[in-house]
């Protein structure tokens, strides 16, 4: 047999409470009684009461404030009044207080126990479903948690996208083209364009509209203008996320946003996002992107303008080093310039990128900056050197090096400078390197250096023919120089591109 659940009587009339008690007692109830509200509270403190009749009119305590103490410390048991004088008040109070039921006196014993099982089977539904709400609950929250980290990681993986596209741009033209292409990757736009704000009024500088064909620029309209001047003018972003036709934009824009691009809390740009076909609106959300984003852009122009500035700063310095060094030769002048042209159309025609092509500009213009350790008096002597002399002068790509050495990030600048006597078969200098061990960029160098020595007058000696001039190339292939090096030289010299050209101009 199940254990049967255990009954408290409350009553000031013992006589009540003895029958009752034997009466469940029998039925196989435990029972425990109580004669007023006080002493059934503290019965309650320590038993586990399954059900409580109670009367009412009791002293020390009634039986609606127990049912009321009942209700605030365990509102699962449940509480049946047992009355002689039923009233609507008592009714209504009962009934506030989370009484189940009640019963009029007097009461006969059956109907009290049909009352208690009926009590017990709802008391048990009643458990079941909290028990099942706080699993619902429980649930809820477990779903709601794991869509927040959800969220969370799609926001940390945005962030760490922008924070790693703008980190590898190495010129500031890249930035407003990469600006545009992360917004419409990112932010699912139809359009991004970006503006650069002159004399108070927007320039349009890009513009990204994914799968549309010919050129994207339509022009600005008014209205779109009127909301990029009032970014500026409050340098806040702003959020249009419907657009309700209220003539602030054009009809065919869903959803809109405008975020100012500051450096020093300047605003010089102004980055715009729209849909004008995907049923997918912007949110605040989007906004934080796109303002996390147009920082990150502006703190990379601002760094890259600053560094664009030390190297142009420090390449102007150490180039009118370079000229002095010609101009005390008349025989040189210009040698830097034109051999820098020669090694930029060879490393083009074999394929360099944009930013080697930089370097061999740079490392072009300086090669022979090493010279300016040299004294003069063997420089610019008018004969032929002795080897002691020419040691000296072998001397020059060394001191060139060490030069461009002691500067920020020119590590490759300084590898060229250095190796730009190196010879392919391994008998240059200064360390003898041979073949694929000297940069390629050095290789070329090394051929447009010598084609434009030999090309000029020199002090000991007169200009050569070209055709001699080419003989001396063609046969250094594959001794002296880099024999991909000189095929493209020779093609580009075919072609009358060095010496019509480029050569000749300056
Ligand atoms: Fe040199």
């Amino acid at each position: 047999m199940n254990k049967k659940e255990k009954i408290l009587f409350v009553d000031d009339d013992e006589s009540i409470l003895d029958i009752a008690s034997e009466y469940f007692q029998h039925k196989g109830y435990p029972v425990i009684t109580a004669k007023n509200g006080l002493e059934a509270v503290k019965i309650l403190e320590n038993e586990k009461i399954d059900c409580c009749f109670t009367d009412i009119n009791m002293p020390e305590m009634d039986g609606l404030e127990l049912a009321e103490h009942i209700r605030k410390t365990d509102n699962t048991i449940p509480v049946i009044i047992m009355t002689g004088y039923p009233s609507l008040e008592n009714t209504i109070r009962t009934l506030k207080n989370g009484v189940v039921d009640f019963l009029i006196k007097p009461i006969k014993l059956d109907q009290m126990e049909v009352c208690l099982k009926r009590v017990l089977r709802e008391q048990l539904l009643f458990v079941e479903n909290i028990i099942l709400k706080q699993e619902v609950k429980g649930k809820k929250q477990l779903k709601k948690l794991n869509k927040e980290l959800l969220y969370k990681v799609e926001e940390l993986n945005i962030l760490n996208k922008i924070m790693s596209d703008f980190t590898i741009i190495s010129s500031s033209s890249d930035i407003f083209k990469r600006l545009i292409d992360t917004t419409i990757k990112i932010m699912h736009a139809d359009e991004a364009r970006f503006y650069i704000i002159n004399k108070a009024a927007p320039f349009e500088i890009t513009t990204s509209i994914p799968n549309s064909a010919g050129p994207n620029s339509a022009g600005i309209d008014k209205a779109t203008e009127k909301l990029i001047m009032e970014t500026v003018s409050d340098a806040m972003p702003l959020l249009i996320s419907e657009n309700k036709g209220a003539g602030s934009l054009p009809e065919d824009i869903l959803s809109f946003m405008v975020v100012p691009l500051a450096i020093r809390k300047k605003i010089f740009g102004i980055l715009t996002a729209c849909i004008k076909k995907s049923s997918i609106r912007f949110t605040e959300k989007d906004l934080y992107y796109l303002s996390f984003m147009t920082n990150k852009a502006a703190y990379t122009i601002e760094n890259l303008a600053l560094y664009e500035n030390i190297y142009e700063n420090l390449f102007s310095t150490l180039y009118a080093f370079v000229k002095a060094i010609e101009a005390r030769d008349s025989y040189t002048q210009q040698h830097s310039n034109r051999v820098t042209k020669i090694a930029i159309v060879i490393g083009k025609e074999m394929g360099c990128t944009s930013e080697e092509l930089d370097i061999l500009n740079f490392a072009g213009h300086l090669h022979d900056i090493g010279k300016i350790g040299i004294r003069d008096a063997i420089l610019l002597k008018p004969n032929v050197y002795t080897e002691e002399e020419h040691n000296i002068i072998k001397e020059h790509s060394i001191i060139g090096a060490n030069i461009i050495g002691q500067l920020w990030l020119l590590e490759s600048e300084k590898e060229i400078i250095k190796s730009h006597h190196e010879r392919f078969d391994g008998t240059g200098y200064p360390d003898g390197l041979k073949k694929e061990e000297i940069p390629l960029l050095a290789r070329i160098l090394s051929v447009a250096d010598v084609y434009d020595a030999i090309s000029s007058n020199r002090a000991y000696r007169k200009k050569m023919e070209e055709n001699n001039i080419i003989n001396i190339i063609k046969e250094g292939r594959g001794t002296q120089f880099d024999p991909d090096v000189v095929d493209a030289f020779l093609k580009l010299h075919n072609e009358g591109v060095i010496e019509k050209n480029l050569y000749k101009a300056t």
